[in-house]
C-alpha cells in the first residue's frame, strides 16, 4: 500500500493541468453519530449553494449507508464502484440532479477503495483530478464515527462541516471525532452544524457548550457555523424523497439552510488545496 500510494502521488502531481475556470473547494459533512441529519444536510446545503450561481457536485461518500440518491428519489446508474468496474470516465457516472446539482453515488463495494489495486485505485484518482476547475464545490457526504476512510476524506477537505443534534449521545460521538482528528492534524477547520433543535436557544447553548469543551480539553476553538430547527417538512420531504429545500423552500428548516449558506460564503477562505491537493493529502494519510 505504501508503495503504492507514493507511486500514486506522483502521477496524480504529473497529471496534464486543466484549464482551470472554477477555484474547487471540497466540503466535508460529517458526524460523530448516524441518523442525525447529515445527508439531509449535505443535499439542502448544496441546492442552496446551487440558487447562490455555485457549481456543486454532491458525492455520496458515505460507505455503509449511502442514501443521496435516495432523498433524490433517484436511483443512480452507475458509481464509483462501477466507474472502477467498467472502466468508465468520471463524467459517465455524474448524474444531474435538479436544479444543475451534480451528484456521484457511493455505490456497493465503494468501501473497499483503499484495498484496490493500483491500477484501479490510478483510475480512481486520475478520473477525480479532471474534475478540478470544473466545479466550486464538492460536497462529501461521508459516513459516521471514525473509520479509517472517513478520516481521510476529513482530513484531506478544505472544509469539515461536523453535524450534531443537540442530544448528549450525538455530541460525545461529535466530540470524539473532533479530538480524533486533532490528535493528527490541528490545522484542520472544523464547523459545527447543530441540527433538529428544538429553538434557538437550544441550538445556540449545544454550539456554545461544545465550543467550550474543545477549547477547555483540546485547547482548539470551534466555528459555529449555524443551526437548523426541527423541522416535520424535512421528514415529509425525505418520504417524498425530494429535498425540502426543494418541496417547501419557505419552511424553518429552508430558510435556516439559507442562512448558514449565507454564513459559509461570508467565511474567509484560509487556503485552497483543490481536487489535486485533497487527492494528495488522502494518499498521504
Ligand atoms: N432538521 C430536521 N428536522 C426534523 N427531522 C430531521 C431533521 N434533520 C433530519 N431529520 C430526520 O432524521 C433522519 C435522518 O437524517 P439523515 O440526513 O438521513 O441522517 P444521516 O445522514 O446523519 O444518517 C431523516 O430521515 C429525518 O427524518
Ligand atoms: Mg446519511
Amino acid at each position: 500500500m505504501m508503495d503504492q500510494a507514493k507511486r500514486l502521488r506522483e502521477r496524480v502531481r504529473q497529471s496534464k493541468p486543466v484549464k482551470e475556470q472554477r477555484k474547487t473547494r471540497i466540503i466535508a459533512v460529517t458526524s460523530g453519530k448516524g441518523g442525525v441529519g447529515k445527508s439531509n444536510f449535505a443535499l439542502n446545503f448544496a441546492l442552496s449553494l446551487v440558487k447562490q450561481n455555485k457549481k456543486v457536485l454532491l458525492f455520496d461518500v458515505d460507505l455503509g449507508f449511502a442514501n443521496v440518491d435516495v432523498l433524490l428519489g433517484r436511483s443512480a446508474k452507475e458509481s464509483i464502484a462501477t466507474m472502477l468496474e467498467k472502466e468508465l470516465s468520471v463524467w459517465d457516472i455524474i448524474e444531474e440532479g435538479p436544479n444543475g446539482l451534480w451528484f456521484i453515488s457511493g455505490g456497493t463495494g465503494f468501501h473497499d477503495m483503499f484495498r484496490l489495486d493500483e491500477a484501479k485505485l490510478n483510475t480512481f484518482f486520475t478520473q477525480l483530478s479532471s474534475l478540478q476547475g470544473h466545479v466550486d464545490y464538492i460536497i462529501l457526504d461521508t459516513g459516521a464515527g471514525l473509520s479509517v476512510e472517513n478520516l481521510r476524506f476529513i482530513m484531506a477537505a478544505d472544509d469539515v462541516i461536523l453535524v450534531t443534534t443537540p442530544e448528549p449521545t450525538a455530541i460525545t460521538d461529535a466530540y470524539a471525532v473532533v479530538k480524533m482528528v486533532y490528535a493528527r492534524d490541528r490545522n484542520i477547520h472544523i464547523k459545527l452544524m447543530v441540527n433538529q433543535c428544538t429553538s434557538e436557544k437550544e441550538g445556540i447553548q449545544t454550539a456554545d457548550n461544545f465550543k467550550r469543551v474543545t477549547e477547555q480539553f483540546l485547547n482548539k476553538r470551534i466555528e459555529h457555523l449555524g443551526f437548523i430547527p426541527s423541522d416535520a417538512h424535512v421528514t415529509s420531504s425525505v418520504k417524498k424523497q425530494m429535498p425540502f429545500f426543494l418541496a417547501f423552500p419557505n419552511c424553518p428548516a429552508s430558510k435556516a439552510v439559507e442562512q448558514v449558506t449565507y454564513e459559509y460564503l461570508q467565511l474567509p477562505v484560509p487556503f485552497k488545496l483543490g481536487v489535486k491537493g485533497f487527492l494528495l493529502k488522502m494518499l498521504s494519510i
